[in-house]
């Protein structure tokens, strides 16, 4: 929230000689007057609203935009509201209703719609392994902001809301019949384009690179293309390489790569690796991805600018590099020592039994997708703190033998 103190002025609304529109440049002229004769924020049109946009443009980050927002109907009220919190206004105020006043209670429910609409962060994938422990990591370090998780599943909003029971998690089960919808509008993310590109793509000074990916491949990140192509809200796409770690969230804890080459070690009894193994990506502890979340909500909290958002607001979160030969040799080391399997040799397999191995396909463990994450250090001040991968795999291997009652 920013932090609101000092003098807010209530702006005089300039118009046109023939008082047909706002006249922007009067306009701009006056916030910057106001701006540099100390004001501290800015209400444009008092707390009913009129020009936000122009507004929270003039104003350019300097001070924050109160938006008026109130209306007689709850729809209207939304609608600003929506588009004051998108347009970059640091606050709403909302009048209540007058003419036809209102109750508490109702007073309460207008208030309660208008903030789910506008301000409530909403997380999405909160039963999965990543957007579960995002959830955790954000109600850890923030437990006085309300989040909305947004789930298609009644069982897993269940157990969300169980997981957190104070008020402000609020797990809403919509979208359930989209789940057999046969044309889904957005897909899946992931860094699979980046897996293509020889050597190591740099997040900061290699930025068009990806951009230029991500559109080439429109078809295909279709999610990317539609984030980094809006203008409005203030956007961020995080690109993650192998995640690894138990994660923290209500309903899924396991990741897909280390684990399912663990999975197949004690299934098999054998430690695979596709070819020589050589292929490599870029890896990440599960916490250290969480925390460029709540890091991007601190600051889209705080209505950050610069280079944050929009195209610029591209973060790699790998962190160190190791090859899957590496990885698969850990991974037979540690269950040898478990008693899982007999030998701690890793054996070498073709794509195609690879493919037979594991559901997700060989090209899990086969390709390479490096990254030289620095916009998150440099822009959010990320640290990495999560255990190394080498560090963690005999306990991944440990939680798979478990999973797998062995
Ligand atoms: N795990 C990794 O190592 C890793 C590494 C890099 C990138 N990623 C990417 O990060 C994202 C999350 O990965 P994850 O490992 O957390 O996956 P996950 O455990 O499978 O979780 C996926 C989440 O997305 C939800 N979901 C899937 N399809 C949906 C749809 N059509 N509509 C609404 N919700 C949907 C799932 O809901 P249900 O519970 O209802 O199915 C679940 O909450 C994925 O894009 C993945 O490719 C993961």
């Amino acid at each position: 929230m920013a932090s609101l103190h000092g003098i807010l002025v209530a702006l005089i609304t300039p118009f046109t000689e023939d008082k047909t529109k706002i006249d922007e440049a009067r306009l701009e002229s006056h916030i910057n007057h106001l701006i540099a004769a100390g004001t501290h924020g800015l209400v444009p049109g008092g707390s009913t609203g009129e020009f936000t946009t122009l507004c929270v443009k003039f104003a350019a980050g300097r001070v924050p935009v109160v938006a008026g927002t109130g209306s007689t109907s709850t729809a209207e009220a939304v609608e600003l509201a929506v588009h004051a919190a998108q347009t970059g206004a640091a606050v709403v105020v909302v009048i209540p209703p007058f003419y036809d006043p209102v109750n508490l209670e109702q007073l309460t429910e207008l208030f309660s719609e208008i903030h789910g609409a506008s301000k409530l962060p909403i997380i999405t994938g909160a039963s999965g392994y990543l957007g579960g422990d995002i959830l955790h990591a954000l109600r850890g370090a923030h437990p006085e902001h309300a989040l909305g998780v947004l789930v298609r599943d009644e069982a897993k909003a269940g157990t969300i809301a169980t997981a957190y029971p104070e008020k402000s998690v609020e797990a809403i089960a919509r979208g359930l019949s989209c789940r057999d919808r046969a044309s889904p509008g957005f897909r899946d993310e992931r860094a699979f384009d980046l897996r293509y590109s020889r050597g190591q793509i740099c997040d900061l000074d290699g930025a068009d690179v990806v951009r230029d990916i991500i559109h080439a491949n429109a078809s295909k990140r279709v999610v990317a293309n539609f984030i980094l192509n809006l203008t409005g809200p203030r956007t961020a796409l995080v690109f993650s390489p192998i995640i690894y770690g138990r994660g923290r969230g209500a309903v899924k804890q396991r990741s897909v790569q280390i684990p399912e080459l663990a999975r197949v070690a004690i299934e098999t009894g054998k430690t695979v690796q596709v070819g020589k193994g050589e292929s490599t990506w870029s890896n990440v502890h599960i916490t250290d991805v969480s925390d460029i979340f709540v890091k991007l909500v601190e600051k889209g909290v705080q209505s950050e600018t610069g280079s944050l958002w929009n195209k610029d607001g591209l973060y790699f979160a790998g962190n160190t590099r190791l090859s899957f030969g590496q990885i698969s040799q850990q991974v037979a080391k540690a269950a040898q020592s478990l008693g899982l399997v007999e030998s701690d040799s890793v054996k070498q397999v073709d794509p195609e039994v690879a493919n037979k191995l594991t559901s997700h396909r060989a090209v899990l463990w086969e390709t390479n997708a490096q990254q030289n994450s620095q916009r998150a250090r440099e822009l959010l001040g990320w640290q990495l703190r999560g255990k190394v991968l080498e560090e963690e795999i005999p306990a991944t291997v440990r939680d798979e033998a478990g999973r797998l009652g062995k």
